[in-house]
């Protein structure tokens, strides 16, 4: 069983780790579109012809099934388009129905943030109108947070100077939940904490995601212990700097991300 996994860039390593936890023994081929990042400041016309190059790109190494691992791409790509091509694609989208459904009791606002495209985008408001009745969410774009992730700086001062400036105009202490709608947000959970002075739930579609990949996966799963991932950058073999640079940041992620 061989499994895509894509993003514009390292983001969807949070997907690719929460996928090995739940299903060790697949394997895996990476792609980070690192050419074309960052997608949520792109037009959608763009991201549509890079999303169906790397979804050619995956069928061709013969994967079984494609789990789109950002939010941004997947609003560019409908369930009718998807279901075009001859394997199973699987997308995401910010957990705000999970976050409604689970925190809306507590009579607290829910933050929900994510890139330019997806917070502007039809897919989402039609999301937030349809689950959120009361009207408890507040959408924000951080775009910001994805430089920082590629740069590989997941704690600096910078990273809350600049979470404080772009959420200046909230008041923090009505928030109790944060949706992660960005994959690349993933790293900065302790960083989001900071700046809030009660605790706050942090809620991101990683696992649901994968659920349903494992509803739609064909059934052959090998028995073996742990799968391979093949990592690509655009299209390219990684380097063996970019090789330590993903490793890093999955060693990032095995500390401030955990999956239930
Ligand atoms: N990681 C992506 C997401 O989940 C997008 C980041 C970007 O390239 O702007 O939306």
């Amino acid at each position: 069983m061989k499994i895509g996994v894509f993003d514009s860039g390292l983001g969807g390593l949070s997907v690719l780790h929460c996928a090995q936890k739940l299903i060790p023994n697949a394997d895996y081929v990476y792609y980070a579109d690192e050419k074309h990042v960052p997608y949520g400041e792109k037009k959608p016309e763009e991201l549509k012809g890079f999303i169906k190059e790397i979804i050619q790109f995956m069928i061709d190494k013969n994967v079984d099934a494609i789990v789109i691992a950002c939010n941004t791409a997947t609003s560019m790509i409908d369930k009718s388009e998807r279901k075009k091509y001859p394997i199973p694609i699987v997308g995401m989208e910010p957990a705000v129905k999970k976050a409604v459904d689970l925190y809306s009791n507590e009579n607290k606002r829910i933050l929900v943030a994510a890139t330019p495209v997806t917070i502007t985008g039809d897919k989402l408001k039609g999301l937030v109108e349809q689950v959120d009745r009361d009207n408890m969410t507040d959408l924000v774009a951080l775009p910001g947070l994805v430089r920082y992730a590629e740069q590989g700086d997941f704690s600096s001062d910078g990273i809350i100077t600049y979470l404080k400036e772009a959420l200046k105009e909230y008041d923090l202490s009505n928030y109790g939940t944060v949706v992660l709608g960005c994959t690349h947000f993933n790293y900065f959970k302790p960083s989001f904490q900071k700046l809030f002075d009660q605790e706050v739930h942090f809620l991101d579609g990683n696992e649901g995601t994968i659920h349903q990949l494992l509803r739609v996966l064909p059934n052959k799963l090998e028995k073996k212990e742990k799968g391979t991932v093949e990592y690509y950058f655009s299209g390219d073999k990684l380097t063996e700097k970019e090789h330590s640079f993903v490793q890093q940041c999955l060693s990032q992620l095995d500390v401030v991300y955990s999956i239930n």
